[in-house]
Formats: structure tokens, sequence, C-alpha cells
């Protein structure tokens, strides 16, 4: 008896212990999976993977090369001939923090992590949102935003035509890439969580406690959706935005991780920039002009897309790329051509 007992102590009370701390919720699990155990209805778009030649290896050659093979094993036709989605798009996680949209600490993330800083928002997270399309860009897309709204695969073809210009996706791509999306789903570990609140949330999972108030933590943690605030070039450009002196440093990581990812040797635009002073000369003389090299001009306008020449630059959000930030560019290119 007292052998047996101390034999279970030894072996078989550990595992009790461990079986029985296991918490349902841990930084591992996916977010949208929390939220469904909660009760939360609000992502509607799970994969339909029935859909014959639907995978996620075909979604992710989509989203990288713009193409891939169709499940006759035929490769399909080249989704857009001007760029792929990450022309615009990280895949990775890029804000430090997901409750905000920041344009300054994604900047020094980016730095950090070398990843490009660009127009579109990181696809990293995408199906943990609800809305797409947000804020102004009704504005540049008028009707087209009101299917993509609140529809991600929608959205996903309004940025195939519009943003890539390209031929619309096939059932079958649309959904291939949304599974590969949803590799790029939220997990706990992504979120800025305490331990207790980690407590709160188990335990509105494993009592069913509290679960309202539960999803309302949950959410407060992430952007449900990617604000969007089209702004307008300074009034004065040839002296700039007023009162704000730019940061050549600073500036510098704009040029490096956002400028050269599309103009340097021409990746997505036949006008090139690198680090030669003919780059730097040709911007820095434009840069406070009414012209089409006006870098005023084309980030807060983009450039349009024409018939003869559908590649065309995407403009920056006020939330992609900060007053500051843009005069801090200036700073960097003046620096660079004077010298
Ligand atoms: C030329 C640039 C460009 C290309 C190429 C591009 N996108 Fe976009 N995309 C954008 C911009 C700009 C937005 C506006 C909203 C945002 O992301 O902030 C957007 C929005 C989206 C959204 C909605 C995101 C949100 O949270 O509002 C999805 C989904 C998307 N794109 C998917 C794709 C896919 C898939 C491809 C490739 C087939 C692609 N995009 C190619 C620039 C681009
Ligand atoms: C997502 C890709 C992308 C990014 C990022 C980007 N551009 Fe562009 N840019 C383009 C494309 C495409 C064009 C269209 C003109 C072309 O292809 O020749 C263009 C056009 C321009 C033009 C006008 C050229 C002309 O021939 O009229 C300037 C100037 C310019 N970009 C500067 C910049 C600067 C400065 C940055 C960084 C703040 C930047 N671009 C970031 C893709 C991009």
């Amino acid at each position: 008896m007292k052998y047996s007992l101390i034999l279970f102590s030894i072996f078989l009370l550990p595992f009790l212990i461990v079986e029985d701390t296991k918490p349902s919720v841990d930084k591992h699990t996916p977010v949208a999976e929390v939220l469904k155990k909660l009760g939360d209805k609000s992502i509607t778009h799970q994969v339909n993977s029935g859909l014959k030649g639907v995978s996620v290896e075909n979604g992710k050659q989509l989203f990288f090369e713009g193409f891939s093979k169709s499940a006759n094993g035929k490769k399909s036709k080249k989704q857009s001939k001007h760029f792929v989605c990450t022309s615009c798009h990280n895949t990775v996680k890029e804000d430090p923090n997901l409750s905000i949209s920041d344009p300054q600490a994604r900047l020094e993330y980016a730095a950090d992590k070398n990843i490009p800083f660009l127009q579109g928002t990181t696809m990293y997270g995408a199906v943990n949102r609800t809305s797409f399309y947000n804020g102004d860009y009704y504005k540049k897309y008028g009707e087209l935003v009101n299917s993509a709204r609140n529809n991600i695969r929608e959205a996903i073809q309004l940025c195939a035509v519009e943003c890539a210009q390209g031929r619309r996706l096939k059932h079958w791509e649309t959904e291939s890439i949304l599974a590969y999306l949803w590799t790029l789903e939220l997990t706990m570990d992504d979120l800025a969580i305490s331990n207790s609140e980690y407590e709160t949330l188990t335990a509105a999972v494993d009592n069913g406690a509290n679960q309202e108030k539960a999803v309302d933590l949950l959410t407060g943690k992430y952007l449900q959706g990617s604000p969007a605030t089209f702004i307008a070039p300074p009034e004065d450009r040839k002296m700039g935005a007023a009162n704000i002196t730019g940061n050549p440093a600073n500036g510098k990581l704009i040029y490096d991780l956002s400028c050269k990812h599309c103009h340097e040797d021409e990746r997505y635009s036949f006008y090139k920039l690198d680090d030669t002073k003919l780059s730097f000369d040709h911007l820095n003389k434009h840069f406070g002009k009414y012209s089409r090299y006006s870098t005023y001009q084309v980030s807060r306008w983009g450039t349009s897309p024409t018939a003869g020449k559908k590649a065309y630059m995407p403009q920056y959000t006020e939330e992609r790329m900060s007053v500051q930030q843009l005069e801090d560019l200036r700073a960097y290119i003046k620096q660079k051509a004077n010298k």
C-alpha cells in the first residue's frame, strides 16, 4: 500500500498535474479559434477547400509569382503583367503593436526586420479583419468598394483587377489565395495580452463566463480593419509641410525600404531609382514642383494607369506614410543631391 502510494506520487501525479494545468488558450492558439469558442461569429470567410484545384501552395504561388498550376495540371495565365501581390503587400507582421496603425513604429520595425515599407497593408492577419478598403478608399474605387468592404473574397478580386491591373481571378484561384492567407492568421502570441487577461479569456472559454466581455477584450488587441486617410501634398510645395523639419536618417529608411522596393532595377516601374547622384538629383529637382516627377505628387495622389501604360504608382495614405516621414524623405534626397 505504502509502495503503491509512493509509486503513484512519483510517476502518475506529475502527469495528472500537467494534464490539469494545460490551458485551453495559450500563445500558440489561433485568435480566430478563441473567438469561435467564445461564441463570436464575425469571421465568415472560411475556405471552401472542396473546390477542385484549391490549395495553400497554389495560393502562395499566385501571391508571390502571379500564376500556379490549375486542377488539370496546366500552368495558369499570369494574373498581371505589371505586378505581383508582394509588390505592394508584406506577408509577415509589420506593426509592433497590432492595435494601432502608426507609420513611424512600422518603419522602425520594418528596418529592424529588413522588410519593405509599402502602400498596401500586410496580409499577415488579413483573415482576422472584418472590413477591407476602409476609410477613404471609396473615393478612389467608388462603388467597387461596397462589395469588398465586408467580403475578403471580393477584396482579393478588387485588388487583382484594380490594384494589380490584371485579369479577374478564377474561383479556385481566389479560394487558393484565401487558403494561403489563412496560414498567415494571428495567434495569441501576436497580441499584447497580460497573464491576468489570459486567465480571464481562459475562464470565459472553459466556463462560459462573461463571454461577450472576453470577445471585446480580445478584439481590442488588434485592428479589425486597416484605416485609410487620403491626404494632399503640402499647400506650398516649394516650402514643404509647415513647421516640420525633415530628418534625413529617417528619410533614408523610406527611400531604401519603400521607393527602392519598386524602382530599383526597374523592378515594377520603368522609372529607375538607385543610390546614384543622378537619381537623387532628379528627385530633388522635382520634389517641390507641379510635375509628374514630383515626389509630393506621386506619393499623395499616386499615378493613374492609362490604356498604354497600366503600371501605376499607388498613393500612400496618412497611415502608410506620415507628413513628417515625407519631409524626412525630402531631407534625405536633398542631402544626397547636394553632396
Ligand atoms: C500595386 C499595388 C498592389 C498590388 C499589386 C496588390 N495590392 Fe492589394 N491592396 C493595395 C492597396 C493600396 C490596398 C488598400 C488597402 C490597404 O491594404 O491598406 C490593397 C488592399 C488589399 C486587400 C484588403 C486589405 C485590407 O485590409 O483592407 C486585400 C485582401 C488585397 N489587397 C489582396 C491583394 C492580392 C491577393 C493581390 C495580388 C493578386 C494584391 N492585393 C495586389 C495595393 C496592391
Ligand atoms: C508599389 C511600387 C512602388 C513604390 C513603393 C513606389 N513607386 Fe514610384 N512608381 C511606381 C510605378 C509603377 C510608377 C509608374 C511609372 C512607371 O512605371 O514608369 C511610379 C512612378 C513614380 C514617379 C513618376 C515617374 C514618371 O515617369 O512619371 C516618381 C517620381 C516615383 N514613382 C517616385 C517614387 C518615390 C520617391 C517612391 C518612394 C516614396 C516611390 N516612387 C515608391 C511604383 C512604385
